[in-house]
């Protein structure tokens, strides 16, 4: 235990968001999708969670909604590394037609908009009654394709970060905050 604490001192230059900030901001908005969908409490609203990255988000955010919920996974690879590669691979798509319902993707970070630009529109040719993009984080200085956030979490400068869902190459997801990898450790 002390060695894994040891080893993040070591790869970890700054806390950005801890789990006090991270809950605050989940509450509020949770509190604003509450209200923004409260009237389509006899449909079920079907939160589509982008793996990996989304997943702690997702699950705490989901926690907080009042309202009929179904969950539903796809899946997007455009990183090796910290760099974006450009292209974006659907690798797994939701497991049903989503005709007519209320969509709601949740995702990590928006970036370069590479990965939602791609996937937006694919999702809205298969008219859902509506479609909204939730995203943790926001990097809006690396922006390549214009990308329309309807919940963002935290605006935050251009650094790599990792932690509650975000990963370097595999690792860290599982912190419970938000932190900004030491350069050296992905040079
Ligand atoms: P985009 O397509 O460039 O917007 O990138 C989106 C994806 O890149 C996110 O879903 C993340 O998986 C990954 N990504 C972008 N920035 C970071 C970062 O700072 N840390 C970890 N992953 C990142
Ligand atoms: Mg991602």
């Amino acid at each position: 235990m002390q060695q894994w604490q040891e080893h993040l001192k070591q790869i970890i230059g700054e806390v950005l968001i801890d789990e006090a900030a991270l809950h605050k901001r989940l509450d509020e908005l949770a509190e604003q999708i509450n209200h923004d969908y409260q009237d389509i409490q006899a449909e079920r609203l079907v939160v589509v969670g982008i793996l990996r990255g989304s997943v702690l988000f997702m699950s705490d955010l989901v926690r907080r909604l009042q309202m009929p919920v179904e969950l539903d996974f796809m899946s997007a690879s455009s990183y090796g590394g910290t760099e974006s590669t450009g292209t974006v691979r659907i690798t797994k798509d939701i497991g049903q037609d989503i005709r007519g319902k209320h969509v709601l993707l949740v995702e990590d970070i928006i970036d370069t908009g590479n990965t939602m630009s791609r996937l937006i529109p694919m999702l809205q040719k298969r008219n859902p009654a509506s479609l909204k993009l939730c995203s943790l984080l926001n990097k809006p200085s690396r922006r390549l394709c214009e990308v329309n956030i309807d919940y963002q979490g935290f605006e935050i400068e251009d650094k790599f970060v990792v932690g509650y869902g975000l990963d370097y190459n595999g690792n860290y997801r599982h912190l419970p905050v938000v932190a900004v990898l030491k350069p050296e450790c992905y040079a």
